[in-house]
């Protein structure tokens, strides 16, 4: 994190004072890096999860449910009563549903949006009413480019993400005159646990992903890692908010048909 005059104290000159961040779905994968990054950049963590984080020992290790709200206001009051002060809120916890819409039994529809969308609405209002109280504070909101436009049999987890994407925007607008700034970051195809997971169901393979994307390999965690911190750096962000910042090798950006992008690639 940069330190300037007029943003926080820097870490490094006062521990006790270095701002304090937030992160869901920290136990692995893209949450996991996230939570490296921060805590080099000079935060102090509060990290959440349905399953036992056993990394970080310094940090404040919460294990729980997004969805649950009582999880939720669980960790706020941990984090409050750790350290006093709240800087940064990562919603990263997720989770995938691959199903023809047609079949998508309705309770895995419900459990998807619980998840991907009220949880992170959830950890929005708990932090953000600390946030509000002292006129400071950013939101990264992890959503996918499948938020930004349709992905064949995703239907759940699509609509979770467009949701998740209106959520950044609608609390952009309501509490950035009150000092808080709210961005989502957009990651294309990760190497994560969850892409593991989506491949060993036969979804898809490295090809499928890699051939469509200008930059011609997945995205690391670490890609979308450093695109939250710069989003969460009152300094170098102090003027966005409202945003959908894409990390995705260009896969948005890119129009053209395949054997278009397979030659431009490599004439
Ligand atoms: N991997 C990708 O290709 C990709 C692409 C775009 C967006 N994303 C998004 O990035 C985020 C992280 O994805 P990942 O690939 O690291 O996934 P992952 O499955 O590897 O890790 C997700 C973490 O969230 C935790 N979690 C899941 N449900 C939870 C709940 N109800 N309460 C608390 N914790 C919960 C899991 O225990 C896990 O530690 C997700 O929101 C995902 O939708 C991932």
């Amino acid at each position: 994190m940069t330190s300037t005059a007029d943003s926080d104290p820097s870490p490094a000159a006062s521990p006790d004072s270095a701002p304090v961040a937030a992160i869901t779905g920290a136990a692995q994968g893209i949450g996991e890096r996230i939570a490296e990054v921060l805590a080099a950049e000079g935060y102090r963590l509060a990290l959440f999860d349905r399953q036992e984080i056993t990394a970080f020992p310094d940090a404040v290790r919460v294990r729980g449910d997004v969805a649950n709200q009582s999880d939720v206001l669980a960790f706020a009051g941990a984090v409050n009563e750790a350290y006093g002060r709240i800087d940064v809120l990562v919603n990263n916890a997720g989770i995938a549903l691959i199903s023809p819409a047609d079949e998508t039994p309705a309770d895995m529809w419900r459990q998807v949006m619980e998840v991907n969308l009220t949880g992170p609405f959830l950890m929005c209002q708990a932090f953000g009413r600390q946030m509000l109280a002292t006129n400071s504070g950013a939101i990264v909101n992890i959503a996918s480019v499948a938020g930004l436009s349709g992905v064949a049999d995703r239907s759940a987890y699509n609509v979770s993400k467009h949701g998740l994407i209106g959520l950044t925007r609608t609390l952009a607008v309501e509490w950035g005159g009150r000092g808080v700034r709210v961005n989502a970051v957009c990651p294309g195809w990760v190497k994560t646990p969850m892409d593991d997971a989506s491949q060993g169901e036969g979804a898809y393979v490295d090809g499928d992903i890699i051939d469509h994307v200008p930059l011609g390999r997945f995205a690391t965690p670490d890609d979308i890692a450093q695109a939250v911190a710069y989003l969460a750096d009152p300094a170098k962000a102090a003027f966005v908010n409202g945003i959908t910042l894409s990390v995705d090798g260009g896969w948005m950006a890119d129009g053209s048909w395949q054997s278009l992008r397979l030659d431009a690639r490599h004439r």
